[in-house]
């Protein structure tokens, strides 16, 4: 007689508990690479931020995109690829719609192209985007990046772990120059290596001491952008996992 009501109040828990709903874009300006990292490291780092398992993940296409899908959606993101590619597949409709939910309250991550598009289409970081370096196709590879005082508190890092350079991979994510970046928006961690494989006498010495995270509170909703990858080998998903709790304003 007491096993019914205890099982309601199991369900009524089970229904009410805080699940995180995290959307992932894969659809056009994406790439197939990154597309599976992020399906194989994203869990990875969910489990750290939310240890009993409270999340879901949706993948979505452009043409899955939608105010509804918004309404159902905690944490938006959007990895590597073209910003170019992404923006054009979404439309300015979409990225117009994006902003507005962020400002009420949204949270995006956006890593390589997903950096493009939150910093030089959606335009998070105000309107007119900043200035970005150029030629953006300088090569990739492993490069050293340190972590700011701001990075480890907002990320909640170890710094006993994350002291010093840790080696993250560039994939000829967004470069832009700390002056060029409006001074409400955070630089949590530098490139302190570069990459500058293609063209460099352009790209040599454009990206040492430039941002490699950098976060910002819009509205009343929170953004970050990693121009490298970490959900490439070497896999940070510690990076992740700070990030996710912090865009959702969880500690
Ligand atoms: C980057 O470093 C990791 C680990 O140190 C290594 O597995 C990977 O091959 C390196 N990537 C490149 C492109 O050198
Ligand atoms: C990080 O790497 C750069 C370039 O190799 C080096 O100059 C710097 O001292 C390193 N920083 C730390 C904290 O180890």
């Amino acid at each position: 007689m007491l096993l019914l009501p205890l099982l309601l109040l199991l369900l009524l828990n089970l229904a009410t508990a805080t699940t995180t709903r995290v959307s992932l874009y894969l659809g056009s300006g994406t790439s197939d690479n990154d597309n599976d990292a992020f399906l194989a490291n994203l869990p990875i780092a969910l489990s750290q931020a939310f240890p009993h398992g409270d999340y879901t993940i949706t993948t979505f296409l452009e043409d899955e995109f939608s105010n509804d899908l918004l309404t159902k959606t905690d944490l938006l993101i959007f990895p590597g690829g073209s910003g170019n590619g992404q923006a054009t597949a979404l439309g300015d409709d979409n990225l117009a719609l994006i902003l507005s939910w962020v400002n009420a309250g949204g949270s995006y991550i956006g890593t390589c192209g997903g950096s493009f598009l939150g910093m030089s289409h959606i335009g998070f970081y105000g309107t007119p985007t900043p200035t970005l370096q150029e030629p953006w196709d300088r090569g990739s590879g492993n490069v050293s990046v340190e972590v700011l005082d701001v990075g480890f508190e907002e990320l909640a890092l170890d710094r006993d772990i994350f002291a010093g350079n840790i080696t993250i991979m560039y994939y000829q994510g967004p470069i832009v120059k700390p002056q060029d970046l409006p001074s409400d928006v955070n630089m949590l961690a530098m490139f302190r290596t570069e990459i500058a494989t293609n063209h460099p006498e352009e790209t040599m010495g454009e990206m040492i001491n430039t941002p490699a995270i950098t976060s910002k509170e819009v509205g009343k909703g929170r953004v970050v952008l990693n121009s490298p990858h970490p959900e490439l080998q070497p896999v940070v998903p510690e990076i992740y996992a700070g990030e996710i709790l912090w865009v959702l304003k969880l500690v």
